[in-house]
């Protein structure tokens, strides 16, 4: 069998909005407070878009830095992949309204939807099609306006999430092993544990829905909380023996930032709590955004460097999860 080609991150980037809302502004308007908020996730304040930018804008931006970053032009990528659950429409694709706003033009473009997991998803989709020779230059990006599906009104939502955007250049080449192998899995099942009930072809957008507040997020947060937990500590304990590293060998893990507690339980489980990359006091949950801005600034603030080897894991609505190893190159 032909061999697959090395694929590496040659570029990152992300954005978050202006508008800083913290765990005291919150307490304005539900029944909260900022002890409360803090001590149950780690959260200090998040970013909220500003009413007319929507998650093109953001991912626009991100993905301007990325491609900064990497020192290549945007008509220079081959792929555009947009994760998001928080489309500016149903369609055409987020990822078609990126392309124009950064002049991507060769580009072909589609959104992918697995809610939290869906950076990862799309790396390695995108990672593949490199590998397999299909395409060239791969522009990935996890992009929220978390802000438009939460019911302010709703305390043990609405505290949790914020909005952001994130972005990565793959390319084929690179020193190194670059990104190696994921593992994923998914678990429909489980679907109405987190989930937008409302909106779409199975309960169509109507006044009664609206009543009902089923276009905003819902949540049974402690059945979402185990399962995270489980899920993420069994994914990188594969990803690990499937890319044959140990534990011991990686610089740094990140995980996806939904909460402090489920973050701090993984590194216990797996025993690397002194690795554990998190920023999830600067940006609360900011959904498919949230592993793609953490690994920005983990590369930004030094954390990550030329030859560590890094660990990504994520789970999110569906269920889905994953997580995967790579090798920083650059
Ligand atoms: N402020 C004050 N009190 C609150 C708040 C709030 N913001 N929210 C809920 N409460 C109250 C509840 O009403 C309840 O009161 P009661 O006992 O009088 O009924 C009490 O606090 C305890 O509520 P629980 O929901 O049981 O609180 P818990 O300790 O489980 O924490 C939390 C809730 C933070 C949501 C937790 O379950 C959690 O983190 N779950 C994971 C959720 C998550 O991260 N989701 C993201 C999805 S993963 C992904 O990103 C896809």
């Amino acid at each position: 069998m032909e061999s697959k080609r090395i694929v590496s991150i040659i570029g990152t980037g992300s954005y978050v909005p202006e508008k800083v809302v913290t765990n005291h502004d919150l307490e304005k308007l539900v029944d909260t407070s900022d002890e409360w908020i803090y001590s149950r996730t780690g959260m200090r304040e998040r970013r909220i878009a500003a009413e007319g930018q929507a998650a093109s804008d953001l991912g626009a931006e991100a993905a301007k830095k990325a491609l900064a970053d990497a020192g290549i032009g945007a008509e220079e990528v081959d792929l555009l992949i947009v994760a998001t659950l928080s489309p500016d429409m149903f369609f055409p694709s987020t990822a078609c309204f990126v392309q124009d706003k950064i002049g991507a033009k060769n580009a072909f473009c589609f959104d992918l939807g697995a809610a939290c997991s869906g950076f990862l998803y799309a790396l390695d989709n995108a990672k593949n099609q490199i590998a397999s020779g299909a395409v060239e230059t791969a522009l990935v990006i996890g992009t929220e306006k978390m802000s438009t599906f939460l019911d302010w009104e709703d305390r043990s939502t609405c505290i949790l999430f914020g909005d952001g955007a994130g972005a990565a250049v793959l390319r084929a080449g690179g020193e190194g092993r670059g990104i190696m192998d994921s593992v994923m899995g998914s678990d429909g099942s489980l679907a109405e544990l987190l989930q937008t009930p409302g909106g779409g072809s199975r309960n169509p957008m109507s006044h009664e829905m609206l009543d009902r507040k089923e276009n905003f997020l819902s949540m049974q947060g402690r059945e979402v909380f185990k399962h995270a937990v489980t899920r993420m500590t069994e994914s990188v304990v594969q990803a690990l023996e499937k890319n044959g590293v140990s534990a011991d060998e990686i610089k740094c893990f990140i995980p996806h930032q939904a909460n402090i507690r489920i973050i701090d339980a993984i590194a216990k489980r797996l025993n690397v709590a002194d690795r554990m990359y998190t920023n999830v006091d600067k940006y609360a949950n900011t959904s498919s955004a949230a592993l793609a801005i953490a690994l920005d600034e983990a590369v930004k603030d030094g954390t990550i460097t030329k030859g560590d080897l890094v660990v990504l894991t994520v789970f999110g609505g569906g269920f889905t999860w994953g997580a995967n190893v790579l090798e920083w190159g650059k």
